[in-house]
């Protein structure tokens, strides 16, 4: 049997693509610090400690189904006092770790785990929520120093892995993904300067994500995808400058 996990369930995209995807009968597995969002989920707690992370693949392991699509959602952008850094004097080493722990590293390790559970023969997306401000080249605006450079290491660890991945499970195909600015927690700090019709709502921005991950797992059944190259595109599919 085919399913999907939800890392960091809570998400508001996470929350709407869960629903979608129950709706049209499908098996999801979430993971969260947090109960679980909906009814119908197979629902792993997790306080994504390498120790946790890793117990949670085991559990996955021993249910014998077979991954299909993997979605990433966990990001911190503020949390308490902390937010992103507007100048340079407002870096702290301590906030710059916690960044760097949460959104790159994390997505790293449940990436090394998850990979010997994909079936080297069953086409698997691996979706990070990642963003456009990501992108070195494009990098016009400055600011916002922990959040970017995190999500642009995750970006670098990601198509690091992609390579390392694609000789074992060349059916395991990793996407770096910008949903777009979406209504949620943790956006709505920052929406004020946000034109209305670019605020997406969290079930817009899922269903891109799901027929996206869908166009991903037909270029993988089908031989379509560059072998060892992973992907950053955003909400309509468009390819990001690295
Ligand atoms: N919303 C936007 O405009 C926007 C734009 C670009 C990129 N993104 C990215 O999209 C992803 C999903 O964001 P969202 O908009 O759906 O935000 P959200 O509803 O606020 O969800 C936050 C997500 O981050 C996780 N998280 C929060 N604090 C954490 C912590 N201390 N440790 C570990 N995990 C933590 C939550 O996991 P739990 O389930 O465990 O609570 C949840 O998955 C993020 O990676 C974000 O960077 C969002």
């Amino acid at each position: 049997m085919k399913a999907t996990l939800m890392i960091g369930a809570n998400s508001a995209i996470a929350i709407a693509a869960s629903r979608r995807l129950i709706a049209q009968g499908q098996r999801v597995i979430s993971i969260s610090r947090c109960p679980p969002p909906l009814t119908d989920l197979h629902h792993y707690n997790c306080d994504y400690s390498d120790e946790s992370i890793m117990d949670c693949c085991l559990k996955i392991s021993k249910l014998g189904i077979t991954l299909n699509r993997i979605f990433h959602f966990n990001g911190m952008l503020h949390q308490g006092n902390h937010g992103p850094e507007k100048q340079l004097s407002q870096c702290q080493r301590d906030w710059f770790n916690q960044c760097m722990s949460i959104n790159a590293f994390q997505p790293l390790m449940w990436l090394q785990q998850l990979q010997p559970l994909c079936h080297p023969a069953h086409a698997c997306v691996f979706y990070a929520l990642s963003a456009r401000l990501a992108s070195i080249s494009d990098n016009q605006l400055g600011g916002w120093y922990s959040y970017r450079a995190s999500k642009a290491a995750l970006n670098m660890l990601m198509k690091t892995a992609a390579i390392e991945v694609a000789r074992r499970q060349p059916k395991l195909g990793i996407v770096l993904w910008h949903p777009g600015t979406t209504d949620s927690p943790l956006s709505r700090p920052f929406q004020t300067n946000v034109a209305k019709d670019k605020l997406f709502t969290p079930a817009f921005s899922a269903s891109q994500l799901l027929k996206l991950a869908e166009t991903s797992l037909q270029q993988l059944t089908q031989g379509e995808w560059p072998t060892g190259q992973a992907q950053f595109i955003d909400w309509q599919g468009e390819p990001i400058s690295w």
